[in-house]
């Protein structure tokens, strides 16, 4: 075992917390290079160094939960640098009979696999095993309720495009922000940034107070989407509740979500955004998703902009 904990930080991307500011400008300014370059494709390849190390790099995707936006995008960032792309299936894989995520990556890593890129339940297993790798850079898709570093970049990413700076400003985030793994790397972002977090919800869902940073705190939902430069709506993760709130699509949108009523509260300059997948007139007004006040789909494209920095850094280190 050669690795440092200051080179493992820089190879494998596990969470948001701990990174300086310096770290996360550095991804974002890189990301915002290929934006530059994915808005305009037939300059993608002029651009691409010949000698990248993402050429001859094998990439390999595990996700053990569904992903849609995670998986392709980072498939997607992977191809346009030039990578081979594993997809591993768990339903189809040795792990079927009992064998571990960690001999499973070892396996990987040992076929000269650059990067395992996976998405887990587990909040605690990839902090586990990671320092084990010293080849192979590991990159956390999302790990149960732990963090969703690579989301919080695009989002970061989306935020600063469109305001200029990410100092001071307020960031709403609104509803289950218990299970989200989206709220609590953002939060952890947003504070070494200098940003305001505003949380609200369903009381059941918030966080305990000493969960919180120091840039973030309660408040009612009203409050949060009417002083807000940024309105994060977040999606009831049912599939992570233990008992299911079946009643929730009558009335939560009134109630928590954000409703044309809300909207109408909203800051002229504020904007929404969303991590999705959304439920349409639950957590969100249907017809306020493609508005011209949602930058929904800019996270999205900046999601192969963001992942190809985040990979171009795994590899490199
Ligand atoms: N935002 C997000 O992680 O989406 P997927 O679950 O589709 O990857």
């Amino acid at each position: 075992m050669t690795s440092t904990l200051s080179s493992l930080s820089k190879k494998h991307l596990l969470g948001i917390k701990g990174l300086s500011k310096d770290e996360l400008f550095a991804i974002l300014d890189r990301a915002d290079h290929w934006a530059r370059i994915n808005e305009n494709p037939n300059e993608e390849y002029k651009f691409l160094p010949v000698s990248s190390p993402l050429k001859s790099s094998v990439i390999c995707n595990l996700f053990f939960e569904p992903s849609t936006r995670t998986r392709f995008s980072f498939e997607v960032a992977a191809k346009k640098l030039g990578s081979h792309v594993l997809n591993f299936n768990p339903s189809s894989s040795s792990t079927q009979k009992g064998e571990t995520l960690y001999d499973t990556i070892k396996t990987l890593e040992a076929m000269g696999t650059n990067v395992a890129i996976i998405r887990h339940p587990d909040g605690h297993i990839l902090q586990e095993i990671a320092p084990k790798f010293d080849d192979l850079a590991i990159i956390n898709a999302g790990d149960g309720t732990h963090e969703h570093p690579t989301q919080c970049l695009l989002d970061l990413q989306t935020i600063r495009q469109e305001f200029g700076h990410i100092e001071g400003l307020k960031v709403a985030i609104i509803g289950d922000i218990e299970h989200s793994r989206v709220a609590r790397s953002n939060m952890y972002a947003l504070d070494t940034l200098g940003a305001e977090v505003l949380f609200s919800g369903p009381e059941r869902f918030l966080l305990n107070k000493s969960e919180l940073t120091a840039n973030a705190r309660i408040v009612s939902v009203d409050e949060a989407v009417s002083s807000a430069d940024v309105v994060m709506m977040l999606r009831v993760q049912l599939e992570r509740h233990a008992s299911r709130y079946h009643d929730l699509a009558n009335g939560y949108l009134e109630e928590y979500g954000l409703s044309k009523r809300r909207f109408d509260l909203m800051q002229p300059h504020a904007k929404i955004m969303h991590p999705a997948p959304f439920n349409r007139d639950v957590e969100i007004d249907g017809s306020l998703v493609e508005g011209n006040r949602s930058l929904i789909y800019k996270q999205v494209a900046n999601g192969v902009a963001s992942r190809m920095a985040i990979l171009e850094r795994a590899v490199k280190s």
